[in-house]
């Protein structure tokens, strides 16, 4: 069966254990993380507070930190697909804390699988999906516990995907797949409307919804093993 989480704050009424977990924070958590194993980043290590993620310094790690949008003062990285796409980065690690993506891979800890889903690596992600034959859930990572347009979108789009093969469990792929249907063809019109598309042009970051909302630019499927995302090698 197929089931999406609409926010963090629902996931007590959502099935977890024995479930292959699609994280998914279009703007930009997940997005950054998949172009970033996409681009050579060797792994990534997700952690919901600043001070977890600071000391994670003197281990050898690039930290990249965002609060509300904005790099956090005194991180390596913020929090653009293009930071994390640097050649310079190659080979490198990174641990990341962010306003809600990291809070929600944390919440999605007790699932069999969690994959990193992004509009980036989508079809790479429905493949993985249909190869492990178990059920999913999808966790859009929201704003602050709210219900978000992007993360929805893109549930709604790995919803037609994957369809055919896992039928919804509860209403909430409906919802998030006809979203989708009636938006897909101005998908980036829409998005630009969403509450946190306005946030991130107020601060000047209109490039990365651009790039965010582009599909397949990466076959990688980010993996968490052992508390750290890596290239699944499955
Ligand atoms: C988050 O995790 O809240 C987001 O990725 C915010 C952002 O940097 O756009």
């Amino acid at each position: 069966g197929l089931d999406v989480c609409l926010s963090p704050n629902l996931i007590d009424l959502h099935e977890i254990e024995g479930r292959v977990i699609v994280v998914v924070d279009i703007l930009r958590a997940t997005s950054c993380m998949t172009a970033g194993i996409g681009s050579g980043i060797t792994e990534i290590k997700p952690f919901a507070d600043l001070d977890s993620c600071v000391k994670m310094k003197e281990h050898g790690y690039l930290i990249a930190g965002e609060r509300n949008g904005q790099k956090v003062e005194g991180f390596d990285l913020g929090n653009s697909p293009f930071d994390y796409m640097d050649p310079a980065n190659q080979g490198c690690k990174i641990a990341v804390t962010t306003t809600n993506g990291t809070q929600a891979i944390e919440k999605s800890l007790a699932g069999e699988h969690i994959i990193i889903g992004s509009f980036l690596n989508i079809s790479a992600v429905a493949n993985w999906i249909r190869k492990k034959d178990m059920d999913v859930l999808i966790v859009c990572a929201g704003w602050k516990g709210k219900v978000n347009l992007e993360d929805s979108l893109f549930a709604g789009a790995l919803t037609d995907m994957i369809m055919p093969e896992f039928s919804p469990v509860c209403d909430a792929p409906l919802v998030a797949l006809h979203s989708y249907l009636g938006m897909k063809d101005n998908l980036l019109e829409h998005v630009l409307d969403s509450s946190h598309a306005r946030r991130l042009r107020r601060l000047n970051i209109s490039e990365d919804i651009e790039y965010c909302l582009r599909f397949d630019e990466f076959t990688v499927v980010p993996e968490l093993v052992g508390g750290a995302l890596r290239m699944s090698a499955d």
